[in-house]
């Protein structure tokens, strides 16, 4: 499949799954799950780094869990989900030069489709226009952009008219742009569901309302594998609990086994 396939599905009503992968057990798991797009996000900087943002984590770190992620995947159904990178904080706004060199370097180095961005500043739009015209897909992000954390926090975006119409706009424009899809990250619903309306390209929800062409969610988070989610990724199971018991267990096992060796449940 090729990023630009995405907007089939939009156009015969499919909604599109993508979910974030970091190592190649994620990424076997996602796969095996049928999702359509796995992506390997800067949310692993948090995720797999154990850092509070997304904005420390490099572009080669990108391309090591990139690989990993490819590693992953056990191609089991005819079905192969498309490779999407983040370009990492500063890989890609300090000009179209560079910009290029660093998503080029991701492409060069990894089996991955195309690229996410964040942002629709006139400088974004610039980095996108060049390279779609070289040849690497693009896929937008707009509403709650993390790697502007500093200036905007966590919190929902568009709460606003003024900033609603601002938002709308940058989608026309990412559209314009080039790209083949944009994310949308917590906004109310009713943003999500003009851009849909509007926009010809996909436009994929996170913390945004059902009425999007997909949906997207930190993989960690879905499946309560972290210790704090944010408010629109309920997990639907809690890993992390029942990891931390199944340890908890073989750890007392074991202490036990000291002191009475013929004793065990665990072999
Ligand atoms: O980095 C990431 O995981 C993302 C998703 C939240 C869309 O950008």
């Amino acid at each position: 499949m090729l990023p630009a396939d995405l907007i089939g599905f939009k156009k015969k009503g499919n909604q599109i799954t993508m979910l974030t992968a970091w190592d190649s057990i994620s990424s076997s798991m996602v796969e095996a799950a049928g999702v359509d797009v796995v992506l390997v996000g800067d949310s692993l900087a948090m995720v797999a780094l154990g850092h509070s943002t997304t904005l420390p984590v490099t572009l080669d770190q990108m391309i090591h869990h990139t690989q990993a992620v490819e590693r992953g995947f056990k191609h089991i159904s005819k079905k192969k989900p498309l490779l999407i990178c983040d370009l990492p904080f500063l890989s890609y706004q300090c000009g179209e030069d560079k910009a290029f060199a660093a998503a080029g370097k991701l492409l060069k180095n990894t089996s991955a489709s195309g690229v996410k961005l964040e942002g629709a500043e006139p400088e974004i739009l610039k980095v996108i226009k060049r390279l779609v015209r070289m040849g690497i897909p693009v896929m937008g992000h707009l509403g709650l952009t993390p790697q502007s954390v500093n200036q905007l926090g966590y919190k929902k975006q568009g709460e606003d008219n003024l900033s609603q119409e601002k938002i709308l706009f940058e989608g026309l424009q990412l559209e314009e742009s080039g790209c083949f899809a944009m994310v949308i990250e917590h906004t109310p619903e009713e943003i999500a569901s003009r851009l849909k309306n509007k926009l010809n390209i996909p436009v994929i929800g996170i913390g945004a309302g059902n009425n999007c062409d997909g949906q997207v969610l930190v993989t960690a988070d879905l499946i309560g594998l972290t210790d704090k989610q944010p408010p629109f990724a309920k997990p639907l199971i809690s890993t992390r609990e029942l990891c931390v018991k199944a340890l908890k267990d073989w750890v007392v096992e074991q202490q036990k086994l000291g002191e009475n060796p013929t004793k065990s449940t665990f072999q």
